[in-house]
Order: C-alpha cells, then structure tokens, then sequence
C-alpha cells in the first residue's frame, strides 16, 4: 500500500458560492491510501493505515483532472492561424485528420496524445477520433498500454468533407459496432457514439447514429453544437424541417443524459429547455471558442436553465491541453458577461463536476474511498513568478486562483494513473 501524503482537496458537491466551504472536504496535514488502482482510505495523515510514504508536502493532492472533449487527430492543428470554424475544419482541420487512415501515424500522435494528457494532469480524457477506425484503435490501445481511463470514438461523418474522410451510413454503423464489441468495457475504455456534427452527417447517417444509441443505452454519444453562427446557418438549411440545431438531434434519438453537446453557445429557450428535460451536457470549451471566435458560452444562463454543464479543452481549436488554462479562460468568458467563475467551482468542474457530467463519479473525479487512484499533486509555487505571488496567499481559493491564472504543465508535479506514478516516466 502507498499512502501520499499533503495537502488533501476533494469535492464533495457543486459550491453554490464563491466560499462554499461545506463543498469540499480539506486536510493540511492529509493522507490518501491507494491500494491494486483503488483509493483505499483518506483523510488526516495521522490516520493513515500503515503502507509506504510519499510525501508531496507542501503541494496539494487532487483527483486527476478530467477533458470531456478533446480531437486526439488534431493534436498538430493546434494554434492554426487565422479562421473561424467552417474555414477552420476546411483548411487545417479535415487535412490533418487524413492523416489517420495510416496506422502508425495514428500510433505516434496515441502516445504524444497521452502524453501531454498526463503531463497537465488529465487522466480521463473524451476524444473525438478521426472517421479511420485504425485511429480509434490506436487511442485505445496506447491508453490501454497506460492503465488510463479513456473514453473516445471514431467520427461518423459521410458528406461535406474530402472523399478520404467519409464513411457511409451503414460503414459508420459497422465500424462503430466493431470497435464497440472491441474496446468498450475491456479495462478502462469506454466507447462513445460520434456523430461528428449535423453538417458531416447525412439524415440516413444520423439514423444509424440514433440506432446505435438505442441498442446501446450504456454507451455516450458525442458531438457538436451550436458552435457558430455560419454553421448554424448552414445547418439548418440542410434540415429545414426542424425547429432549430438541438431539435435535429433531438429528433434522430441522440439526446439523454449520456450526450454531450460541446459548445452549445448560441442557444434558443426551448433549446436550453429540451437539454435540461432530456438532460443533456452543455460542453463549454473556452480557450476553443475565443481562439476560433465562435462566442460566449453563456454560463449562468445556462445553469439558471437547469442545463448540466461540463468543461474540456477541445483540442486542437482549443489552445492548451492544461484544464488549468481551459479554466483561466472559461473565467475571462465569464468576465465578459458580467458573471463570476469562482475558483472552488472552477476546480470542482475539472474534477467532480466532469465527472458527474459523464455519470462516471462513483469511478473518477473525487479521492473518496472505492474510487479509481487517479491524483495530481499540484505545486502554485512552480514558477519563479507563481511563487513571487505565492508568498501573498492565504486561503485555499486563492491558491486555486493562482494556480488556475498562472498555471500550466508546470505546476503539475506528479500524476497517478490508477495508483501509479506517471508524469515522472514522461
Ligand atoms: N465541429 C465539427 N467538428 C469540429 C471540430 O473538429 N472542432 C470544433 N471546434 N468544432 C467542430
Ligand atoms: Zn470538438
């Protein structure tokens, strides 16, 4: 048995407030017990069983972070310059994703994926695959080499892109059946149904997608909407019969409180109302929407909507792998609006919050007993200029501020997947 000891932060609930102590549980001389990839015991370290001490004072101990939406394929698109999205997934986007019918590139850019997963503390990611079912099997693999909790799918996608990126209604069906008898549930893979976004996917292929929701309830389903405002245009003129973006989906069988919706920003009423009665995820990805200029993910009004609400990093037209600067973001969006985004729900969203977003927290996202040992330590003071602001701060909060402004890979000092440490062997 291996206990960590140091400063110990795990969420208990949502924080209703911006000091909503009674949200998380706190130990400044702390222990976590982690035993065969499980967390055994927690709390003071005084009352830790007897095992092998790592000492991580005086840095703090969380659960491993969580992306719940991320493009594995799009890891060398990042920072492409100067396109919204349409033009974006055209010029950059699609030609990279090409790339992936070919196995060991897929393979090279799994592990380079992984690692720079691992390197800001993620140990859960949701990724979008390219359409080639070789790049799904190359994600599961490399996570499966890794013991790492990972859910992803290949896109479904049979029209508006080159010929070398499409499937067909029954293909997609097929290969995604195949790769659902293969990886889903076999050590911590988790497949997710991926309609790539209405524009990619013919009605007979939204069909098949619904199909595959029904006959496999357990599984999520991913994809994009309400991103931008041409594609929203776009959209809605290759189904005009529907009353809006969600009701497409809606009526081909893909809502439930196993989808996740990424951006969702440009919503109407009844929009934001079918997505709290069907419970469906609001997949708000920042760094993404400021960098492609799609808009301001409206946080409050869509908590006020009864709407769940996830955060990710939306690699690659996200700019970051690090959910602290997805965050950092995510405040600046919140900022913007006249809303506040307080540190403690900031961290709870990267954590719990994900986590309850995917129905996965009796598995990740807290250090509660029982729990998968999937733990970041995390050190404010990394950077000379980190540490300069450090020396001001005296609540949990602020530490939590600063670390989600000014932090990166950096701050990271260890991961543990499944018990065991993994950033060092980077
Ligand atoms: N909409 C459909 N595909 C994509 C994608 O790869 N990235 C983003 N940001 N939006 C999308
Ligand atoms: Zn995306």
């Amino acid at each position: 048995m291996k206990i960590l000891r140091g400063r110990v932060l795990t969420f208990d609930r949502r924080p209703e407030t911006a000091d909503d102590y009674g949200a998380y549980r706190y130990w400044t001389d702390g222990g976590v017990a982690v035993e065969n990839g499980l967390i055994t015991a927690i709390g003071d370290f005084a009352d830790m069983p007897d095992g092998q001490v790592i000492d991580h004072h005086p840095h703090l101990i969380m659960p491993g972070f969580i992306d719940t939406h991320n493009h594995f394929p799009q890891m060398q698109v990042i920072g492409s310059y100067g396109a919204q999205l349409l033009d974006w997934l055209n010029t950059y986007t699609f030609p990279a994703e090409m790339q992936f019918g070919d196995e060991a590139h897929a393979a090279r850019i799994a592990t380079a994926y992984f690692d720079e997963m691992l390197r800001n503390g993620t140990t859960t990611p949701v990724a979008y695959c390219s359409v080639h079912p070789q790049s799904a099997e190359a994600y599961f693999a490399e996570a499966e080499r890794r013991n790492i909790r990972a859910l992803g799918g290949k896109v479904m996608m049979d029209r508006n892109a080159p010929d070398g990126l499409l499937d067909t209604p029954q293909t997609s069906y097929d290969d995604t059946k195949a790769l659902i008898s293969k990886w889903h549930g076999r050590g911590r893979g988790s497949y997710v149904i991926s309609p790539r976004f209405a524009i990619t996917s013919t009605p007979e292929q939204l069909e098949m997608a619904g199909a595959l929701c029904a006959e496999h309830p357990d599984l999520h389903m991913q994809t994009h909407l309400s991103e931008n405002r041409d594609e929203i245009a776009f959209t809605m003129s290759l189904y005009p019969d529907h009353p809006d973006y969600l009701g497409i989906y809606e009526h081909y069988g893909l809502l439930g409180p196993k989808a996740l919706l990424g951006h969702s920003i440009h919503l109407s009423d009844r929009e934001l109302g079918v997505m709290r009665d069907t419970q469906s995820v609001a997949v708000f990805c920042p760094t993404s929407n400021l960098f492609i200029g799609s808009g301001l993910f409206n946080e409050l009004r869509t908590r006020d909507a009864g709407v769940r609400i996830a955060v990710a990093t939306d690699i690659g037209g996200g700019t970051s792998a690090s959910m602290f600067k997805t965050l950092d973001e995510a405040y600046k969006v919140c900022q913007l609006q006249g809303q506040n985004l307080p540190p403690l729900y900031a961290f709870y969203l990267m954590t719990l919050g994900n986590a309850e977003a995917l129905g996965m927290a009796d598995k990740i996202g807290t250090l509660d007993v029982g729990t998968e040992a999937d733990i970041v330590i995390l050190n404010a003071a990394a950077t000379p200029h980190a540490a300069l602001r450090m020396e001001t701060i005296e609540t949990l909060p602020e530490e939590l501020f600063v670390l989600q402004t000014l932090g990166d890979d950096r701050m990271v000092a260890e991961v543990y997947v499944a018990g065991e440490a993994a950033k060092a062997v980077l």
